[in-house]
């Protein structure tokens, strides 16, 4: 069988506690599961966002809000470990060695942050490494990988397939752009970079479009590879 990490975002997760994708993502994820083994690491959204400039404001120190960003991911986590039931392992990991042991149970592995100073998206990627995955899957809020943030420049330009070099030089851009918000970490395409995992970054805001991209159907996204090769349908 083969395996996918998947990094969820906690805002196409949980856009908001009231509205939420819970119980659509549990479904497909037990849809997936018949094909495939499943790790998913998943993100702090807004609410992450929140607990973080409250604590600044109270002038705790980056690496303590950093906690509180982590605790909310594992909050988000627990949500979707829950709604899954029987098809997830009972806990969520708190490291990636962790996850690989959980792993061993053939049950779905969920898990948020890990340690300060970096996001969901470099938990994701390592982890990757660790269990040898066949893909890694950014779910996120925009359709693929763009030259550009497309929420901020109308003439950026969406790639259906670029190499890890190629992402690496876009992310390192766009980091010069003061407040621009990468679509994937540099430290995540780094680890990409270095292991050749094949990474698909999908827009994550309707399930339906993880299924598809997954089990083979039309689906939006962009490809990170050395040959620029998709590894999807699994
Ligand atoms: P996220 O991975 O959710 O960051 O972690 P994000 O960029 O806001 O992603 P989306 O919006 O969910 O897609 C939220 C925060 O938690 C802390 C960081 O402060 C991060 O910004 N965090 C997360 C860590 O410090 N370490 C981790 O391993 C994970």
């Amino acid at each position: 069988m083969k395996t996918m990490v998947l990094s969820l975002g906690g805002s196409v997760l949980v856009p908001s506690l009231e509205s939420n994708n819970i119980s659509r993502y549990a479904s497909v994820l037990r849809e997936i599961a018949r094909v495939c083994r499943i790790y998913v690491v998943i993100g702090g959204g807004g609410e992450a966002r929140r607990y973080i400039s409250t604590a600044r404001s109270l002038g705790i120190d980056e690496a303590r809000s950093d906690d509180l960003g982590i605790a909310v991911t594992r909050l988000n986590a627990a949500l979707l470990a829950g709604a899954l039931q029987e098809a997830a392992y009972p806990g969520i990991a708190a490291t990636c060695s962790e996850a690989v042991r959980f792993g061993e149970s053939e049950k779905i592995v969920v898990m948020g942050g890990v340690a300060p100073a970096q996001t969901t998206d470099a938990v994701s990627a390592v982890l990757a490494e660790y269990v040898h995955a066949d893909v890694l899957v950014n779910a996120t809020s925009v359709d693929g990988i763009y030259s550009a943030d497309p929420k901020k420049d109308p003439n950026a330009v969406r790639y259906e397939a670029l190499t890890p070099e190629e992402l690496i030089a876009i992310i390192a851009g766009d980091r010069l752009n003061a407040g621009s918000n990468a679509v994937i970490d540099i430290v995540a395409a780094k680890v990409v970079q270095r292991s050749a995992i094949p990474l698909v970054v999908l827009d994550g805001r309707d399930p339906e479009n993880l299924k598809s991209a997954i089990l083979g159907g039309t689906y939006r996204g962009s490809v990170v590879h050395p040959e620029k090769q998709n590894p999807l349908p699994l």
